[in-house]
């Protein structure tokens, strides 16, 4: 028998992650990889695309049951795999024994098929457009709650209690203040530089002056979330007062989260500035809706350094890193930049929808589009509404947002996008609000570094904590040279 099948074997209840059992198959298995003639091609090939099966599809397909094992047919050999199961009823081959029961490894470059961890803090159902903290829908917690108690939740997955809130609330107010010796680190950047680059710059600084960060101790763990918490928004507004060579504002314990970082931002020391309520409950809802993402490219990058035993703040620098590439947190500049450049006649709406239809082009229409969302992502529904909202409240209007709304409709009516499933996602929205509040294009990807805070503390509290956690450290399929011997500078 040739050709590779994975097949469910008998099937058993719904049960949780937990109560799935391994098949605790025999031990004689292990080591004994294929012999070569039996091994499939190793030519790299891709099949044709899969019509995509939702998880809970599958579950309904099995008949509301989910089998113990998967099969596993390499050639002559068959071997079981036990099946997982989370609380959402996504299901998992587990295949931690397969390179030693086979020889094989799986091949899944962007890891779109892989989970590399368990977590009980983000649900999200690209399929169905769902997002959930900890259980409550990001509808709702947008609605009632707010950045600091979403922070809490983040952290410990569930809602604090009044005293727990408080306290929380206070902490995170009382370490705001940055080293006055971390202020001669802005001063040494040059003021053109990116604020992401200065952000991961400081991030990654404050071990030199928190070096308990490094200790590993769940006590000091723990001290090291809450500086980064309270700090982020002090560096993320030094960042930009540098950049515009004005005078670092200290953090003001009587404002709200929110209020103190659009003070420490547009404040100075000449005049009183009280931040504008709307502005405030505004930014509120952008660090709520940025807040967690389960396992995107910079959430992963702070568990794949965390894993490795470094400590908080060295891993969300790496974080940060990542967020700010353009396919990540840094298209809620490009939109922002497409959307100007619309306004300014430099290209039509359906031009630029040309071109990201071309592959040849190197354009992509930014702010569509996403690895797990093939539905309307749920937070730019939300930023959509809030956009009109915001631009009322503040008595202003926006013609970026008629181009928004534009693209919007022309891409939500072109076979390509449909096709693909390519839906507005959280940054298409997310530019037009930060521009009504006067935040610097330059500062959008800063901002979504400040709300994905707790996230990324969350998730590495959580990928430290977490027993089953091992250095991150993938494997590849080896396409180089062969052996061969050196050959001297002059004889080559
Ligand atoms: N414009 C045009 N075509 C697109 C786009 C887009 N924005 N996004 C995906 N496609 C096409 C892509 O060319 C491919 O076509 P084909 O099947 O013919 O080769 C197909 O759709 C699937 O795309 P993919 O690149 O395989 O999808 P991915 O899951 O690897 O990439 C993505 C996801 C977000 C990087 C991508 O959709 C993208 O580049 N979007 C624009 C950048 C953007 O808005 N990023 C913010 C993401 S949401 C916030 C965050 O989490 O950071």
């Amino acid at each position: 028998m040739t050709g590779v099948s994975l097949m469910p074997d008998a099937a058993h209840p719904l049960g949780s992650l937990s109560a799935v059992e391994s098949q605790g198959l025999p031990i004689e298995g292990m080591h004994k990889f294929l012999p070569l003639n039996t091994m499939p091609s190793p030519t790299l090939r891709t099949e044709s695309k899969p019509a995509a099966l939702t998880p809970a599809a599958v579950v309904s397909m099995m008949n509301q049951t989910v089998p113990k094992t998967a099969k596993l047919t390499i050639g002559d050999l068959q071997i079981d795999l036990p099946m997982l199961i989370g609380t959402e009823n996504e299901i998992a081959i587990d295949i931690r024994q397969l390179r030693a029961k086979t020889g094989a490894i799986t091949y899944d470059p962007g890891l779109g098929n892989t989970g590399a961890c368990s977590s009980k803090i983000t649900f999200l159902d690209g399929e169905q457009g769902t997002l959930r903290y900890a259980g409550y829908s990001i509808e709702e917690i947008a609605q009632k709650s707010n950045f600091v108690e979403v922070m809490w939740l983040l952290l410990h997955q569930r809602l604090p209690l009044a005293a727990e809130l408080a306290q929380f609330s206070h902490d995170i107010t009382y370490h705001t203040m940055l080293h006055e010796n971390l202020k001669q680190l802005f001063s040494s950047l040059p003021k053109s530089g990116h604020p992401m680059a200065v952000c991961a710059a400081s991030v990654g600084a404050l071990s030199t002056f928190y070096q308990d960060s490094s200790s590993g101790s769940d006590e000091h763990n723990w001290i090291s979330a809450i500086r980064l918490l309270a700090k982020m928004p002090t560096i993320a507004a030094y960042s930009y007062k540098h950049s515009i060579g004005q005078p670092f504002m200290y953090p003001r314990n009587d404002l709200s989260y929110a209020a103190n970082i659009l003070y420490m931002l547009f404040g100075t020391p000449c005049e009183k500035y009280e931040p504008n309520p709307v502005m405030v409950r505004a930014l509120d809802l952008l660090l709520i809706l940025h807040a967690d993402h389960e396992q995107n490219c910079s959430t992963s990058t702070v568990r794949t350094v965390g894993s490795s035993g470094a400590n908080l703040f060295a891993s969300v620098s790496a974080g940060i890193s990542a967020l700010w590439g353009p396919l990540h947190g840094g298209a809620n500049q490009d939109v922002i930049e497409m959307l100007l450049s619309i306004r300014e006649g430099k290209r039509t709406a359906k031009e630029f929808m040309e071109l990201a239809k071309k592959k040849d082009s190197g354009m992509r229409l930014v702010g569509f589009g996403h690895r797990v969302y093939k539905n309307y992502d749920p937070r730019a529904q939300i930023l959509k509404k809030a956009c009109y909202e915001v631009l009322d409240q503040l008595g202003r209007k926006d013609s970026l947002l008629d181009i928004a709304i534009e693209l919007e409709q022309i891409a939500l009516n072109d076979s390509y996008f449909v096709e693909r499933k390519l839906y507005p996602n959280v940054d298409f929205y997310s530019g037009i609000i930060y521009k009504a509040l006067g935040i610097p294009v330059e500062m959008f990807t800063v901002f979504f570094a400040i709300g994905r805070m707790p996230g990324w503390v969350s998730q590495w509290l959580e990928c430290r904590k977490d027993p089953e956690t091992r250095i991150t450290r993938p494997r590849q399929m080896y396409t180089g040279a062969t052996v061969r011997s050196y050959t001297s500078v002059e004889k080559r």
